[in-house]
């Protein structure tokens, strides 16, 4: 059976969406772990209502990021999920991570990647004074939401429109394709 495991620092609102339209859909693979680096993350209770299991790796509880990330591997290995999807997850994996998992990593970032990669992506398109942003979800190279892109898809930035209402049009943008493009990944159906 097909596994996924995931990644989230904080909101977890696109795990969410992962979790409710994989059971919607009754597909056949396993969400195995909800894996934090934030023990205080929101995320924790929603995975704890959907009955997903939690692994809290809490960041700064490590004496160094190296052991952090050294545990984060072993912990991955120990799973050995068909993919590792990122949704929010705020640190960068080390090299030695990206190549174990060739290609088995996804990640979703909300803009038109290459632009406004990194942080606050929404405000710095959203005051940067583009008409068009949008969605990434692609696969993680050693770079900084730099790996190949997989899925975009954009939408309009309405004349006069707040960022508020920007962002909440990203995340539903979000939550109805990330879903969708891991379904594809894991059963090659759209
Ligand atoms: C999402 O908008 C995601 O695209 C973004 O963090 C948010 C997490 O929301 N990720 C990045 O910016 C990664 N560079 P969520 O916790 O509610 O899913």
């Amino acid at each position: 059976m097909k596994s996924i495991v995931v990644l989230a620092s904080g909101n977890g609102s696109n795990f969410e969406a992962i979790v409710k339209k994989f059971r919607e859909w009754k597909l056949n693979v396993d969400v195995k772990e909800l894996i934090t680096d934030n023990k205080d993350a929101y995320v924790i209770k929603r995975a704890k209502k959907l009955k997903v299991p939690v692994g809290v790796l809490d960041f700064h509880g490590f004496n160094s990021r190296k052991e952090y990330n050294a545990t984060l591997l072993s912990h991955l290995e120990r799973l050995s999920p068909s993919l590792i999807v990122l949704a929010g997850y705020m640190r960068i994996l080390p090299a030695f991570i990206v190549r174990r998992f060739e290609r088995k990593i996804v990640n979703i970032h909300p803009s038109l990647l290459p632009a406004f990669r990194g942080l606050n992506a929404i405000e710095r398109a959203y005051k940067s004074g583009v008409k068009y942003t949008g969605i990434t979800i692609h696969y993680v190279d050693e770079g900084v939401d730099t790996g190949e892109i997989i899925e975009q898809r954009c939408i309009r930035i309405e004349n006069g429109e707040s960022l508020s209402h920007l962002e909440k049009r990203i995340h539903r943008l979000e939550h109805y394709y990330y879903p969708r493009v891991l379904r594809m990944l894991l059963t090659n159906h759209f």
